[in-house]
């Protein structure tokens, strides 16, 4: 009886010690892939073959590696479709991405980090094929390490899923889910009759993003910046359904840990948040400003600042515009611009983005909402308390006065309110 009990004792403790090993690997493990992550995104280009492999190597995920040959090539396309089922990125070879870019015969964008093809899945699904300049050596490798990193973890209908990447000597990629309608700018700056759109699909598109940057900086287990909200960073899908897209200066951060430090200027001049060209603290805030920037946008269908046109309204800086209209009462001119119609209820959605779109861009961060106050505010469900001043802190509004033009003596942040953040020190 004691001789039985204690070997059922022997083999519970012997069971529990197990388990515990168990758990204290696995809680290693995961704390090993955190760190990798950590030390990657500040920007230790060496790690980067180990994080690469790392995230190939994540629990559960099947080894598409790369350099596998032609013949394995049917396994690996299983693998990967496991892969996709469980929604996390897949490592391609280069000869896949060959193969899927039919030899890279469709280009459809390219800009200073890569040029960007069209290509299918062997399962007919629409794919888009950004290789990445590998010219620009350390800060190619940095922005693919910053979109694995970011949003290869993630998963929200408001932003363009990142099916894949290939990493070896002299492919760099990213492969993401194809957007047949291109990206918003081309909806809202003199668009061809067949892309102007109404407001309210203008007002579901900013709702979509504003649920995607609320996803990033509320949803996630780590808090995710973007850092470039733009319209060319906003992709539209069937039905202009909206996708985030771009996360090349993405960075993760640890909720409690909310200023972060950055180096060099970032961001897009003319959205970018003041604090991002000043030795000031920066936070997920600075997102909310650019937001604010991409719905003047869209309330006006103009840029912001129209920089090389001639004539004294084209020069006009639009957000400080709008500010001036609002502040004397005058709300109809900003909306003539926006609505088409008489309609009122469109009339009270456009009134309602330019109210957000004024505490969006409030100078101090902290003035700034959150996304998911932006959402509801969007959505009606929130009241909108009458926008304080944004540009207080610029040189007195001389109405009707022209911006100087192009103030090129300024930093880079001479385009749109970033220069004149400077200029008001
Ligand atoms: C890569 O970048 C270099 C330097 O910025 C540029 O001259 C070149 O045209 C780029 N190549 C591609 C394919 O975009
Ligand atoms: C979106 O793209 C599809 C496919 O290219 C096209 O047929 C449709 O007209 C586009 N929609 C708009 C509003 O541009």
């Amino acid at each position: 009886m004691s001789l039985s009990g204690g070997v059922l004792a022997v083999t519970l403790v012997g069971t529990i010690t197990a388990g515990i090993v168990a758990i204290a690997s696995v809680v290693a493990i995961y704390k090993c892939a955190k760190v990798a992550v950590k030390v990657y995104l500040q920007g230790d280009g060496g790690s980067l073959h180990r994080v690469a492999s790392a995230v190939t190597r994540e629990p559960g995920s099947s080894g598409a590696a790369a350099g596998e040959s032609d013949d394995a090539e049917m396994g690996s396309m299983s693998y990967f479709i496991e892969d996709l089922q469980r929604e996390r990125p897949v490592r391609f070879s280069s000869q896949q991405l060959r193969a899927f870019t039919r030899n890279y015969a469709h280009k459809v964008g390219s800009g200073g980090f890569g040029v960007v093809y069209k290509g299918r899945f062997p399962n007919g699904a629409p794919v888009a094929v950004k290789v990445l300049n590998s010219t620009l050596g350390k800060r190619a490798e940095e922005q693919f390490m910053a979109e694995v990193g970011t949003i290869g973890r993630t998963y929200h209908i408001n932003l363009v899923r990142l099916y894949g990447f290939c990493f070896d000597a002299a492919v760099k990629a990213l492969v993401y889910e194809y957007m047949e309608n291109g990206s918003l700018d081309g909806y809202l700056f003199d668009p061809p009759p067949e892309r102007k759109v109404a407001f309210d699909k203008l007002h579901e598109i900013a709702v979509g993003t504003a649920k995607a940057l609320r996803y990033l900086h509320e949803e996630c287990a780590q808090r995710i910046i973007h850092y470039d909200i733009k319209p060319e960073n906003v992709l539209l899908g069937a039905g202009l359904a909206p996708k985030v897209s771009d996360f090349g200066l993405a960075r993760l951060c640890d909720r409690e840990d909310t200023h972060l430090t950055i180096t060099g200027a970032r961001g897009t001049p003319g959205y970018a948040a003041p604090e991002l060209w000043m030795p000031l603290p920066v936070t997920h805030k600075c997102d909310v400003y650019s937001y604010g920037m991409l719905l003047f946008e869209m309330l006006g269908r103009r840029r912001n600042l129209e920089l090389g046109l001639h004539g004294r309204e084209s020069q006009e800086w639009y957000p400080r515009w709008v500010w001036h209209r609002f502040e004397a009462g005058d709300v109809d001119a900003v909306l003539a611009r926006a609505v088409a119609t008489g309609d009122k209820k469109e009339r009270e959605t456009a009134e309602r983005v330019c109210k957000v779109a004024l505490w969006c861009v409030q100078y101090r961060p902290e003035d700034r909402p959150s996304m998911g106050s932006v959402v509801r505010m969007l959505e009606g469900e929130d009241q909108i308390a009458t926008p304080l001043n944004p540009f207080a802190h610029l040189a007195a509004y001389n109405s009707g006065a022209a911006l100087p033009s192009g103030d090129t003596t300024t930093t880079s942040g001479s385009y749109g309110s970033s220069g004149h953040a400077l200029s008001a020190r």
